[in-house]
């Protein structure tokens, strides 16, 4: 399987090969891959190159195993974890199975859910519209990376902009720069230039100055998990912009497809936060090859030794979101009885 690098984007666009499950998980673990749809994909495409690399057929337990090593990898967003169960139900009649039926029931499911990503961003997008009917010149805040490089290529939140532009809409958008991994300056703001979409890279910090000093039309985020409440998990900073844009009246909307509905829980109270490493925090620069040593000289932020918190993802709350716009429709109020109507 092939991966462009992300952690070197956008100084440079390389791209690894990812020869087996092992090597999978570690491209997830390390961000070479990363965006809850994508890292979704990259895992079934991993348990392809598992199966591949077997002279037998593996023990159910041992795929299991090999699932659950998976599963560890990133734990806060639920699509990799769905995609498996899909694939394991696959699996039902698992004593008549040969391997080779084993690949291609796992290459078929893989495929089938990159195909269905795009189609689903692409339906997303197009539900989206009914939401921007009064004008045709938007100011739009997003926040991390959920555009073709978390996801199987239209977006999420970004699809929505792709697709606004196409409709005709003049768009000024707003990425907030996601620190401390910077998935907003670093690719969003890579993505939306390519795609000719006026953007403006803000520091996390100015979300409450932009939305009091200019007219912000919308904020829209995608999604990592949602409760059937609608407590929706996404990256770090999306909970304070909810709060900012409630402040300001501005809608807030989130953009997910179906496998973004977690119905195993009950709120977002019950969605584990991933922690992430202190020096992302630290240090000026958190990108290190193979070995240990950092693309960029390491630089010091704060004092040698000071300590850091670095949540990956936050919750925000359902009454702070206006709407969450899926391939299905819109949920809109955000409630469980609108999230089951549209989603179960
Ligand atoms: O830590 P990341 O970069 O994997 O976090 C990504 C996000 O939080 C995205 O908003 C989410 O996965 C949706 S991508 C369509």
């Amino acid at each position: 399987m092939t991966l462009l690098d992300q952690r070197k984007l956008p100084g440079s666009k390389e791209f690894i090969e990812v020869r087996s499950l092992e090597e999978t998980i570690l491209a997830i673990r390390q961000m070479i891959v990363r965006g809850a749809p994508a890292i979704a994909m990259a895992g079934l495409y991993g348990m392809v190159l598992y199966l591949k690399s077997q002279s037998r057929k593996p023990s159910f337990m041992e795929l299991t195993e090999k699932r659950n090593l998976l599963l560890e990898s990133r734990p806060t967003a639920v699509n990799l974890r769905l995609a498996l169960e899909k694939l394991f139900l696959n699996f039902f009649d698992y004593a008549s199975l040969t391997n080779l039926h084993l690949i291609e029931i796992a290459e078929d499911e893989a495929d089938e859910l990159f195909k269905k990503d795009l189609s689903d961003n692409l339906a997303i997008a197009h539900n989206a519209l009914k939401l921007f009917t009064e004008k045709k010149e938007l100011s739009i805040l997003t926040h991390c990376n959920t555009g073709a490089l978390a996801t199987a290529g239209h977006g999420t939140a970004i699809g929505i902009l792709r697709t606004l532009r196409d409709s005709g809409f003049k768009l000024t958008v707003y990425a907030g720069e996601t620190r401390p991994y910077h998935q907003g300056s670093r690719l969003t703001s890579w993505e939306l230039m390519q795609e000719g979409i006026d953007c403006y890279i803000i520091a996390d910090s100015m979300a409450g100055w932009l939305c009091h000093s200019r007219k912000i039309d919308a904020v829209i985020v995608g999604a990592d998990r949602i409760a059937p409440n609608g407590d929706t998990a996404n990256k770090i900073g999306t909970y304070s912009l909810s709060i900012i844009a409630k402040e300001h009246s501005v809608p807030f909307y989130v953009a997910a497809t179906k496998v973004s509905f977690d119905f195993t829980i009950r709120t977002g109270e019950e969605i584990t936060i991933e922690m992430r490493p202190e020096e992302e925090l630290t240090r000026n620069s958190f990108l290190k090859d193979s070995e240990g040593k950092y693309y960029i000289p390491e630089g010091v932020l704060s004092p040698i030794g000071a300590k850091a918190l670095n949540p990956g993802f936050d919750v925000t709350p359902a009454k702070n979101i206006s709407a969450i716009v899926t391939e299905k429709g819109i949920i809109s109020p955000v409630n469980e009885e609108n999230v089951r109507l549209m989603m179960e």
